[in-house]
Order: structure tokens, then C-alpha cells, then sequence
């Protein structure tokens, strides 16, 4: 048995739209931040006795294609066929654009790493977990973290700047916690075949990639902030424009990102805002703002992150 944690992460530069989807490589690298106070805590227990797995989730037995998918490599790679009991649990609302796939599935490939003794590295971790979900390749890391295209490979989660080396601070605004309609899968799928914008995105998010990673490097946060707002409505332009269209928004998540531009022009607070596949709103500024930022917000239901550690293990047996 093992049992890990891991953080979910906002991507400031997002992922959207798959080069393979079989492995879940992307087509546009992404950088993303893990956020400190949502935790998702995971436990393997290896059990000779199961025919499948078993996989509970905040106490109810669930079936997840992915999580079958992972633990299918993971019995690969362990030469092993045998299943396991998964338990899994969320502090946060699962399913409403907190990525909350990023952290369970970076959870799992560390807990399945120890408890079906693997022997996995670093990158063979962070593989692992972007088969389960693209995005928690980038939840095995804390801090700032860059996931470029690729190869099965080549193509991972690598840390790029540890939490404490990095000023900023995410708020969650949760606005609904009703589940998102559309999973990223579906809308990936979706929107690659259908938006007439999406070679566009993928042009212009790498090349928002780059500038982010020299933003990054010169540790200029407030323009790495707006470029990660304009990077978030990009997406969300190209999901407008598929066939069906995709919207995620509900109308609190416009009014908070109204909310933002006024406070931005108005009282120039370092205040930007980001959005998921789901109506949640992430307000993304720096430390030092916080509580300006809290107090302009206070009639929402917020949630704090400031910049959160890697994934790992905390008990095993
Ligand atoms: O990892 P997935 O398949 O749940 O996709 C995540 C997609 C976004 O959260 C919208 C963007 C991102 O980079 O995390």
C-alpha cells in the first residue's frame, strides 16, 4: 500500500488540443502553476484478492476510463498482473474546472509507483500521469512548470522555478459546482476537427509559450499575468467558434472577468483572471496583492493558493 498527495495547477499557458490522443501528447506546449491549498490525497493498496480494480472516489465507488488506463501501464511496466484498490479523495469540488484529474492521476502514478514497486524516475512519473491526464504531467512538480511537445518520450511536466522563487498567488472563485458538460477530452476532440481558429491557437499559445518563459526568466510577473488572461481567452475563442460550440461560461464567471477589467483600468490593482474547462474563475496576481484583491472580491466565495509543492508520498507499508 501507498498513499500520495498532489496539487492541482492552473495553467497560465493552457493546454488545448492533443497531437496524440491515444498518450495524450499535446500540440501546444503549456505552463502551468501548482497551487498550494487543493490537495488530492490518493492511496494503492495491491490486492491479489480483486479480479479489477476497484477505484473509490470521495467515498463512492467509481468507474473512471482513466484511471484504468493508467493502472493498465502501470501493470505493464510492473510485469504484474495484479489489481488494486484505489482511493481517492479531493479537498475541493471534483469535476468543475479545478483540474482536479491533474492532481488524482499524478497521485496515482506516485502511490502506483511505490506500492507496485516500479522503480519509475522523475520523467518516467510524469509520463506516466500525463497518460491518465494530460495536465498532471505537470502536477509531479511544485512552483512554475513547462510541458513541451513531443514524444512519448520527450514530452512531460518539468519543473521550471520552485514554489518559494515564485511571487504569485491564485485565488478560486467558485462560481458553481455543478459538473462541466463537456469534458477537455470531448472539447479537444471537438474543436481540433471543427474551430476554424484552432491552427491559429496552436501557432500563437507556443509562441505565448515562449514569451511566458522569458517573462518567466526576468521575473516579469504582472506581464506574465496578462499574457496567461489573453492565453486563457484564446482558448475559450476557439471553443466558441467549433461546431457545436463550446461555452463554459456561466454568467458569474463574465461577471467576475468584468469585475477584473474594472478593477485593472479603474484601480490598478495586478489583478488577472484565467478559466478552465468549466465556469470557475481563477484570479491570478502576486503575493504582495493579496489582500487588495481579496477585499475587492469579497462578496465571492474565494479560495487562496499561493504556489504549491510537488507530488509525493506520505505513507506507505
Ligand atoms: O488534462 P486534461 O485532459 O483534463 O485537460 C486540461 C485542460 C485545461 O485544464 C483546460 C488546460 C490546462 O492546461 O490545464
Amino acid at each position: 500500500m501507498a498513499r500520495a498527495i498532489a496539487h492541482p495547477n492552473i495553467a497560465l499557458i493552457k493546454y488545448w488540443g492533443k497531437a496524440d490522443p491515444l498518450i495524450n501528447l499535446p500540440a501546444v506546449p503549456s505552463i502551468s502553476l501548482t497551487l498550494s491549498e487543493l490537495e488530492t490525497s490518493t492511496s494503492v493498496t495491491i490486492d491479489p484478492q480483486l479480479n479489477q480494480d476497484v477505484f473509490i472516489l470521495n467515498g463512492k465507488e467509481t468507474i473512471n476510463p482513466k484511471v484504468e488506463l493508467m493502472m493498465n501501464a502501470v501493470r505493464k511496466i510492473a510485469k504484474k498482473e495484479v489489481f488494486a484498490s484505489i482511493k481517492s479523495s479531493n479537498n475541493f469540488p471534483t469535476s468543475a474546472g479545478y483540474a482536479s484529474s491533474a492532481s488524482g492521476m499524478a497521485a496515482i502514478a506516485l502511490a502506483s509507483n511505490q506500492a507496485y514497486e516500479l522503480g519509475l524516475d522523475h520523467d518516467g512519473l510524469a509520463r506516466l500521469a500525463r497518460l491518465g491526464s494530460g495536465s498532471a504531467t505537470r502536477s509531479i512538480d511544485g512552483g512554475l512548470v513547462s510541458w513541451p511537445t513531443g514524444t512519448d518520450v520527450s514530452s512531460f511536466g518539468r519543473a521550471i522555478l520552485p514554489p518559494e522563487e515564485v511571487p504569485l498567488a491564485v485565488f478560486s472563485v467558485t462560481t458553481t459546482a455543478a459538473n462541466k458538460k463537456i469534458s477537455s477530452t470531448d472539447a479537444m476532440q471537438i474543436v481540433s476537427s471543427t474551430s476554424p481558429y484552432y491552427p491559429t491557437w496552436v501557432q500563437n499559445s507556443t509562441d505565448d509559450y515562449f514569451k511566458a518563459l522569458e517573462l518567466i526568466k526576468k521575473s516579469k510577473w504582472e506581464d506574465l499575468l496578462a499574457l496567461a488572461q489573453n492565453n486563457a481567452l484564446k482558448m475559450h475563442a476557439v471553443n466558441l467558434a467549433a461546431r457545436p460550440e463550446i461555452i463554459y461560461w456561466q454568467p458569474e464567471s463574465l461577471a467576475i472577468m468584468q469585475q477584473v477589467q474594472k478593477i485593472q483600468t479603474e484601480k490598478q490593482i495586478p489583478v488577472y483572471f484565467s478559466l478552465d474547462a468549466g465556469p470557475n474563475v481563477k484570479l491570478l496576481t502576486l503575493q504582495k496583492w493579496v489582500k487588495e484583491v481579496a477585499t475587492e472580491f469579497a462578496t465571492w466565495d474565494l479560495q487562496l493558493s499561493l504556489p504549491g509543492k510537488g507530488a509525493q508520498i506520505i505513507d506507505q507499508n
